[in-house]
This record gives structure tokens, sequence and C-alpha cells, in this order.
């Protein structure tokens, strides 16, 4: 029996499984090895200005001829400031509060060592310019494959389907699977609360179904939470044809994220994550941290994205320098206490590919 859906033929790809676009993590090096494996690598390129990502595009098209995508951030609130617009209103505005935000990532920085990073590390900040200028790359690009990780791709369809890119979009509840199903896009990513990154209050089991209820006959992905392939299987199982997976990709020597936050990942157990808005303003599963937890304790309200972005951006540039894992772990998802060792990304798609095809034999077995 051989792990296949429908969604190979319409990506081109050899088994339904697809390399979560992760910012930053998931880069030319991971995608290929992914895509060239036979699954589908997806770039992570929401913090790319648009020369990073050409330049990303152009190096990983170098380094496969097999299909791929880009993934990047189209959020509505930052779009069009309808979240500042609700806090101007409640008080005062996230750019009046900045200042004592910064004081007390000043103070924690202080406490903690921490100098400041050489300019250039920081986090680059998220804005409607750079979401605008990120699509234009993919387009003039014509890459096979866009994900929008948070938002709706609606704008740029007729632009993307002319070139006959293929796009999908990430959606943590059923009437953002409905939004963007109405604006056309070709796959849906139902991602729920294990998951790592940002992140939807819906359990991974409840929401895949639902989704694939409302998403009628455009296909879906299941995500959040799959670290094995139990876990592909399962997502078949509710509906899924197939699994769009993210942390189990981060244990791999490709993965483009510090040694230090890979052997968090790899120590690290199912409590190992919390839900925090301390690091970009949305609600994100990131693995515990100082930072999370000096937050959390404040009592502070995070600012909206993306100003919570100014906040914990040199915290975390920082941090990333002096390799603290105690302040900047990184995202992941709950299923990271499943991952005990660093493989290649070839070994990973393998053995998600085999342990599902095991699975489901099983599965069938126990039919009587
Ligand atoms: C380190 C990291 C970075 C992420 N960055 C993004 C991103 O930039 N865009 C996006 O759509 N999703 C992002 N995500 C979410 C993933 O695309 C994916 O949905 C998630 O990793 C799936 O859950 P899992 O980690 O349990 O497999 C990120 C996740 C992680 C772990």
């Amino acid at each position: 029996m051989k792990l296949r859906t429908e969604i190979c033929d319409l990506l081109g790809i050899e088994v339904p499984i697809v390399l979560a676009g992760m910012g930053g993590a998931s880069h030319p090096e991971l995608v290929a090895a992914v895509s060239n494996a036979g699954g589908l690598g997806i770039l992570g390129a929401a913090i790319c200005s648009p020369d990073e990502l050409r330049d990303w595009i152009r190096r990983t098209r170098a380094l496969t001829d097999k299909p791929f995508g880009v993934d990047t951030l189209l959020p509505l609130s930052v779009r069009r400031g309808a979240t500042l617009k609700a806090a101007a209103a409640s008080g005062p505005t996230p750019r009046e509060r900045l200042p004592e935000y910064q004081a007390f990532a000043r103070e924690f920085m202080e406490r903690e060592g921490l100098t400041e990073a050489p300019p250039g590390d920081e986090r680059r900040g998220f804005s409607k310019e750079l979401f605008h200028q990120q699509m234009e790359v993919v387009i003039e690009e014509a890459v096979p494959v866009y994900a929008s990780g948070l938002g709706d791709p609606g704008p740029w369809m007729e632009r993307l389907h002319a070139n006959g890119t293929r796009v999908m979009s990430v959606v943590g509840a059923v009437r953002h699977a409905r939004k963007v199903a109405a604006s056309g896009v070709d796959v849906i990513v139902a991602q729920g609360h294990d998951a790592g990154g940002h992140n939807s209050p819906i359990g991974t089991m409840a929401l895949i179904p639902q989704v694939v209820d409302a998403a009628g006959d455009i296909p879906v992905l299941g995500a959040g939470g799959i670290s094995d392939g139990r876990g592909v299987a399962a997502v078949l199982m509710l509906g899924a044809r197939g699994a769009w997976v993210g942390s189990a990709f981060l244990a791999t020597f490709e993965a483009n994220i510090g040694e230090y936050q890979k052997k968090a990942i790899v120590e690290a157990t199912e409590e190992g994550t919390t839900i925090t808005r301390s690091v970009t303003g949305k609600p994100a599963r990131y693995i515990r941290s100082k930072w999370t937890e000096a937050f959390a304790r404040a009592g502070l309200e995070p600012l909206p994205m993306p100003w919570q972005g100014a906040v914990s951006g040199p915290v975390m540039a920082a941090a990333h320098a002096q390799e603290r894992a105690d302040i900047s772990p990184g995202f992941a998802g709950q299923g990271i206490g499943m991952i005990h060792e660093l493989r290649p990304a070839a070994q990973v798609l393998a053995d998600l590919t085999r342990g599902a095809e095991a699975t489901l034999a099983t599965a069938t077995a126990n039919l009587g």
C-alpha cells in the first residue's frame, strides 16, 4: 500500500506531505530537501525583504526542479489597521504605549545580561507595504505554490492563477475556511490548537473535520501536532487529503534555526510549549521561556501586531545572538514531545510516509 491522494496530482508531488512555511526556518535548503524527497517544501518567507525573497526563490530553483511554494502573512488587522482602531477607541494607541513596553523589554534584557544585537539582526517589522511587495515578487517569479499563513489571498487570486500558481490558505476556524473558499483558493490548511506558531483556539482533532465539511470540493491539509506517521494517518481519517507539518522538520540538519533551538526541541516534552502574544502580538505557540513567563507575570496586555514585534524583536535578536535557549527557544507545536533526535529532512519525510502507511494498514486490518 502506497500513501497517495488526489493532492499529489494537484500539486505534482509523490506523497501528500507538505513542509509548513515556517518564517525563517523553512529556507531554500530545507525546502529543496523536502521537495526532492517527494513532498512539497514551502519557503517560510514571512520575514523576508522582497530582495531576500527573490533570492530564496532562485536558490530553491537551483537546488530542485520539483514543485515548491512560498508562504507569507497577509493579516487583515495589519492591512486595515482594524486592531489599532479598536485599541485607539478604548484608550491610548499602541504607538503611545510603546515606550512603556520598550522600557519593560530593556529592563528584562539588563536583568538577563543580554546586550543589544548588531543592527540588522532584529526582527523585521510587519507592514502592509511589506506584504504587498512580497506578493509582487511571488507573482513576478511565478512560483508553483503560494500559501497565506494569515489572512485572505483573495485580492491577488486572479494574478496568481493566471501564472498557474496553486494557492493555499492556512485557517484556524470554519468561518475563515468559508472566506478563503469564496476567494477561490485551491487548498485549505486546517491548523489546530496543537500547532506551533500562530494559533487557533480549536483543537486539531475537532477542527479538521469541520473545515473539511465547510470546504466542499476544495481539498484540505491537516496541521497541528503531527510529528510521526500516526498523525499523518489520523488527519487522513478526519477527511484531510494530506498533512502540513512544521515542528517535525525543525529537528533536521537542514532547518534554518539555531543549533541551540534544535537541542531545545529534542529535549522538550509535550508540556514544553505555551500560547503567548508576547512575541508577535497574536496568539502563538512558543516553547515556554523566561520571556513568555516574564510577560505573563507582568500582567501587561501585549500590543497588537505589528507593535508587539517592536517590543520583542530586540530581546529575541539579542537572545539569539547569545544562543539563549532559556529566552528564545522558538515557536513549536505540542508534538515536539515525540521528537528525540536530529535527522536529515528526507529521513523525516520517509518516516512520516512509512509510518502513515503502516498505521493505515493496521487500521484496515482491524476491520475484521
Ligand atoms: C518555527 C515556526 C515558525 C512558523 N512560522 C509560520 C509562518 O511564517 N507562516 C505560517 O503560515 N505559519 C507559520 N508557522 C505555523 C506552521 O506553518 C504550521 O502550521 C505549524 O508548524 C503546524 O504545526 P506543527 O508545528 O505542530 O507541525 C510556524 C510554525 C513554527 C513552528
